[in-house]
């Protein structure tokens, strides 16, 4: 074959190779497509990838081409034992000529009926003087074309891609595992049985929790400050199917008012002076989840119009844009205002209001539930004796006045 020609056949299986470890993030899927490229381009007989465990410190095969599934499961070796794994300790690439005359061959997969002839190329995977793996092919040159250097050149390349993969590989699945393990953890932490009282008045809104957390529907969560709206929040998000999905909170409140239209829908590149990337809105951001507009009392009129928008269309445009962007959102709203004597006054709009109302819960405040302070005392000492490793308890005493305080005392 003329060289030009193998070439090009070479710089095509490196491209192919790239796109194949950038289509996904399935590791044995990837790199066995890559072996397939790799064998089909370059005439090569075998072609194994092999990881280290760090675990257990083995070395094994994830993927290969031209080997039985027993064959696979026989391709192990320790740190140093073989070829492989003397490559995997040293960091260098190894090339025997002929398998056949080489002690150190060890052929634990069996895969090689006669080894006379054929040559062994193994190259390390590794990454900035960390090697967690090896690339290994077997090549017969006196039948087929190219060169010892041409093979350990585009080898190389393909190590070196493999690597980054495997690294972002490693990197994505721990993330995943983490992000996994937390949001179980947000699961059990905002779960009814978390929110405690024992009062007719709270039971009733915990009923319509239960009822609607399941749901797509929007919720109004009423009550005063401290009453807990955000607490309810949370736990509508994470008892739902959205629960893997983020839960996105934003205080209307807290932001100032030519702000708030950027923050919620993002603004496009370029829209005004400073924006020199795009940047995602909250709605965006909480999309295949929960948005959670806590204090929506605070939304400016103008405002306002643009979420009922939203609120209908499910879609909306980023500041400075005039494209629709559709997002899948749940909406749960709070406020320790008075929403309906609001619209009277004309401070809310009342097809907004009726928008968010779907589901009002209103959540009692602790004076008109006083039975529930010993629970919430108690609930929240177990938490911080387990927390601090402390055993402190309260006294009656101390607890018979908090039981009785007078919030109107605290008006000075
Ligand atoms: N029923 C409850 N059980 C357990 N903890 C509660 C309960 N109600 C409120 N809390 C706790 O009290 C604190 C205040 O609650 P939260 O922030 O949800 O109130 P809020 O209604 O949003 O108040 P604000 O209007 O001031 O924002 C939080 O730490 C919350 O976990
Ligand atoms: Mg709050």
């Amino acid at each position: 074959m003329d060289t030009l020609l193998r070439k090009n056949q070479e710089l095509a299986s490196i491209l192919e190779v790239s796109r194949v470890l950038t289509s996904s993030f399935d590791l044995e899927q990837n790199l066995n497509a890559v072996m397939e490229i790799l064998a089909t381009n370059l005439e090569m007989q075998r072609g194994c990838v092999f990881l280290l465990d760090r675990l257990d410190a083995e070395i094994r095969i994830v993927a290969a081409y031209g080997l039985s599934a027993a064959e696979v499961r026989r391709g192990k070796y320790r740190i140093g034992e073989g070829i492989v794994g003397q490559v995997i300790e040293s960091g260098s690439p190894m090339f025997v000529p002929n398998i056949g005359r080489e002690p150190k061959f060890l052929n634990k997969t069996h895969s090689r009926p006669r080894k006379s002839g054929i040559s062994f190329l193994c190259i390390p995977i590794a990454i900035d003087k960390e090697t967690f793996g090896v690339l290994t092919v077997d090549r017969i040159y006196a039948e087929e074309q190219g060169t010892v250097d041409d093979d350990l050149r585009v080898l190389h390349i393909a190590g070196s891609l493999m690597a980054q993969f495997i690294k972002l590989w490693d990197h994505f699945r721990k993330t995943e595992k983490e992000c996994g393990d937390l949001r179980s953890r947000l699961r059990e932490r905002y779960s009814l049985p978390n929110i405690i009282g024992d009062s007719e008045t709270l039971h009733h809104a915990l009923k319509a929790v239960r009822k609607v957390a399941a749901t797509d529907t929007t919720v109004l969560l009423l009550g005063e400050s401290g009453t807990g709206k955000e607490l309810v929040a949370k736990t509508l998000h994470y008892q739902s199917q959205r629960a893997q999905q983020p839960f996105v909170p934003v205080n209307l409140a807290a932001l100032p008012e030519s702000l708030i239209e950027a923050e919620l829908f993002g603004v496009e590149k370029g829209a005004f002076t400073g924006a020199a990337v795009r940047r995602t809105g909250r709605f965006e951001t909480a999309d295949g989840g929960t948005l959670f507009l806590d204090e929506i009392g605070e939304l400016p009129l103008l405002l306002q119009v643009k979420l009922l928008r939203v609120l209908q269309e499910r879609s909306f445009e980023r500041v400075g844009s005039s494209e629709p962007v559709r997002v899948d959102v749940r909406v749960v709203a709070a406020t320790n205002k008075n929403l309906f004597e609001e619209v009277r006054r004309g401070n809310f709009r009342e097809d907004l209001y009726w928008r968010l109302n779907v589901v009002p819960i209103v959540l009692p405040p602790l004076r008109e539930r006083r039975s529930d302070i010993p629970l919430l005392l108690n609930y929240y000492i177990k938490q911080f004796n387990t927390f601090y490793s402390r055993d402190i308890c309260i006294s009656r005493a101390a607890m018979e006045k908090m039981t009785a305080y007078d919030l109107s005392l605290i008006h000075i």
